[in-house]
């Protein structure tokens, strides 16, 4: 059990929350580290609340017990639960299963103690990562963690690792007790003094990799594909080169001999800057493969980025369009990957907004393990300042199913490849800047476990746990006032943000706040394409950018024309005058106006519930949200007051409620 000091919050995972094992008399059964994981965790929980850790055959409440027999039912991760008489008894092939079953127990709390037939647990997909976009050094734009809201890094500090690294510890809890098993450590984008972590500094890894180990989490490195010539003295990186196959073969056997468990690279490569195979005129499954086969004989994957698109383009030639590039370079390369190489794709086709369709490249492989990657991390969701809990998001990417109804949902073609996530969490005291951003992380871990879980289910759980409700003066009050602030908060943000699928509109560089043009006449490719008579981007076949003929049926067809269409994505897929009529009803400047009006009035009124939770939870947790709902507000009301009065001036069109827009 991880000792963290009582400053920094317990998040998910508070004492209340081990009230209903650690009072009751428990045996765990079994061999292997994460087995003596477990026994320390019951050890803590019965030390808390006065139940005891049953070491002989005497009478127990919960049985934990490590069968390896069991193994065909399990898998390495699974459990079986059974409850009956007020007995729990969890069954596990192997030690991570039992530490997940040793968490869920803790999940069900009292309700683990109420009868129910049996039910055997496994994850629906192997790999459950987050990837963190730490940097050692402090980078002099992008600070210590590239996107990251919620101060330093739990891993670097002053360009080393920590020397202390018990958050690490209690953050691995965290993780492993929501479903998560692998984490890479450094950011994508890979400087040079982060790609000696491969090398003469594997040592600061090996150190994290300990610290995670422990609660059954995997560490993996990021690593520049120039890293021969960067730190190897190479001169040439090219794939296909026997120096440099030989050089990474080493790198690779000098990492295992330092994290035996270790569990591969991931590359961000040809992207925005980054090094990669087109230097030297070879494909990506050539650079993925050259990793993939110094990893093989140790087991590693390599997880390589699909993210790869020109980000100098010319924003006047309306035929490159950056949603299109991904698969453009990747469908041909179908087939060609190695086994141990998973192509990780970005869940929508653009970079994490609000709402972009879901990518037309996680159908498209069907001879390559894919993994979608999510950000957890609020880039362009309100930057851990508002509440946007996207668990609703993500749970409609992973039912989406590619090929229509009849086909897999994106959960199910992940299955050999993984979910990924950019990481919301660095040293702040709440982990997440936004208390409230919690939950995603919490969310994303249990989606990774079960794609096709319910997302207001996940809500629930996570109130209970965090928020202890029962332990609470008003109970009911808590638990609808919590509802009320987070459920339906994804959709409030895209209410007063950008609407419609159109994505962007924010401030450049540092991506917070309204900028209607911010991007327009840039080369980022992130257009929208605004002006006098309409707005949108012509992504048809018929006469468009052709991006929506990526899609096989029916989606081709249903995005191919504003007829069918769904409303939620018409600007992203169709440039169309202000006066189109939408499947709603209302105009696309009157939905415009309309959403931005509403958006912070629903903003206003979570704020308003949030005052009135003061008594029900620890002041400090009350009062960081309360700060934050006070800049989402005064955002909010910007966001409308800019996007409205941009679109009135535009259009000439006034608002059909006589509102004032500007
Ligand atoms: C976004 C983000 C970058 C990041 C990139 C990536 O573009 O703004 O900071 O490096 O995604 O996913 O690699």
């Amino acid at each position: 059990m991880p000792v963290v000091g009582s400053e920094v919050d317990p998040a998910w995972l508070p004492d209340e929350a081990l009230h209903a094992l650690g009072s009751r008399r428990v045996r765990v059964e079994g061999e292997g580290d994460l087995v003596d994981t477990v026994r320390g965790e019951v050890v803590h929980a019965c030390g808390l609340y006065g139940g005891s850790v049953v070491e002989d055959d005497g009478p127990y409440d919960v049985l934990l017990r490590r069968q390896p027999q069991s193994g065909e039912a399990h898998g390495p991760e699974g459990f079986t639960l059974e409850r009956a008489g007020g007995r729990v008894t969890v069954t596990a092939a192997a030690p991570a299963g039992l530490l997940h079953g040793y968490f869920h127990v803790v999940r069900l709390g009292r309700a683990a103690f109420t009868d129910a037939p049996p039910e055997t647990h496994r994850p629906a997909l192997a790999l459950r990562m987050l990837n963190h976009w730490d940097n050692v050094a402090v980078h002099p734009v992008m600070g210590q963690v590239e996107r990251g809201y919620a101060g330093g890094s739990l891993f670097w500090q002053d360009g080393r690792a920590r020397g202390d690294l018990a958050r690490v510890r209690a953050y691995a809890r965290l993780l492993a007790s929501c479903g998560v098993n692998a984490l890479s450590v450094n950011n994508v984008n890979v400087h040079e003094t982060e790609a000696h972590l491969l090398t003469d500094r594997v040592t600061e890894v090996a150190a994290i990799a300990d610290a995670l180990r422990p609660y059954g989490i995997r560490t993996h490195l990021a690593v520049s594909f120039a890293a021969p010539v960067v730190v190897g003295g190479l001169d040439t990186a090219d794939p296909l080169d026997d120096g440099v196959r030989a050089w990474w073969r080493e790198a690779a056997a000098h990492v295992y001999a330092h994290i035996p468990d270790f569990g591969g690279f991931l590359v961000k490569a040809d992207s925005e800057g980054q090094p990669g195979p087109f230097a030297y005129g070879r494909t990506h499954a050539d650079g993925a493969n050259l990793l993939a086969d110094a990893l093989a004989p140790h087991g590693g994957t390599v997880h390589w980025r699909a993210f790869v698109y020109d980000h100098r383009q010319d924003w006047r030639d309306r035929t490159t369009d950056r949603a299109r590039a991904a698969h453009d370079h990747f469908a041909p390369l179908d087939g060609r990957f190695r086994d141990n190489a998973v192509l990780q794709v970005k869940h929508g086709p653009i970079d994490f907004q609000v709402r972009e369709p879901v990518s037309p490249v996680i159908g498209a492989l069907p001879r390559t393990r894919v993994a979608v990657e999510l950000q957890v991390t609020q880039e362009y969701t309100g930057q851990q300042r508002h509440v946007c809990a996207l668990a609703p998001m993500w749970a409609d990417v992973l039912r989406f199913r590619p090929e229509g109804e009849h086909g897999p949902t994106v959960g199910e073609l992940t299955a050999s490849g993984g979910l990924v996530a950019v990481s919301n969490v660095g040293d702040d005291p709440f982990w997440t800047g936004h208390p409230l951003a919690q939950f995603n992380l919490y969310a994303f871990g249990r989606l990774a476990w079960q794609p096709d879980a319910d997302p207001d289910r996940l809500l629930t759980e996570w109130t209970e746990s965090t928020f202890t409700p029962w332990a609470t003066a008003d109970p009911d009050r808590l638990r609808a006032g919590l509802r009320a602030v987070l459920r339906d908060s994804w959709t409030t943000y895209e209410k007063y943000t950008a609407p419609l699928g159109v994505g962007f509109m924010v401030q450049p560089g540092h991506h917070y706040g309204p900028s209607v043009d911010g991007y327009e006449y840039s080369p980022w490719g992130t257009y929208h394409f605004a002006d006098r008579d309409g707005i949108g981007v012509d992504r048809s076949a018929a006469t468009g950018t052709g991006y929506a003929a990526q899609y096989a049926k029916p989606w081709s067809q249903t995005y191919e024309s504003p007829d069918t269409c769904p409303d939620e994505l018409l600007l992203f897929f169709h440039h169309v005058p202000y006066d189109h009529v939408l499947h709603s009803g209302t105009t696309v400047i009157q939905h415009i106006y309309d959403t931005h009006f509403e958006g912070v009035e629903e903003a206003e009124a979570a704020q308003e519930v949030w005052d009135g939770l003061a008594d029900l939870m620890p002041p400090a947790r009350h009062a960081r949200v309360a700060e934050r709902y006070a800049e989402q507000v005064r955002s909010a009301r910007e966001w409308r007051d800019q996007i409205n009065s941009y679109f009135l001036r535009a259009s000439g069109v006034p608002d059909a409620h006589g509102r004032r827009v500007f």
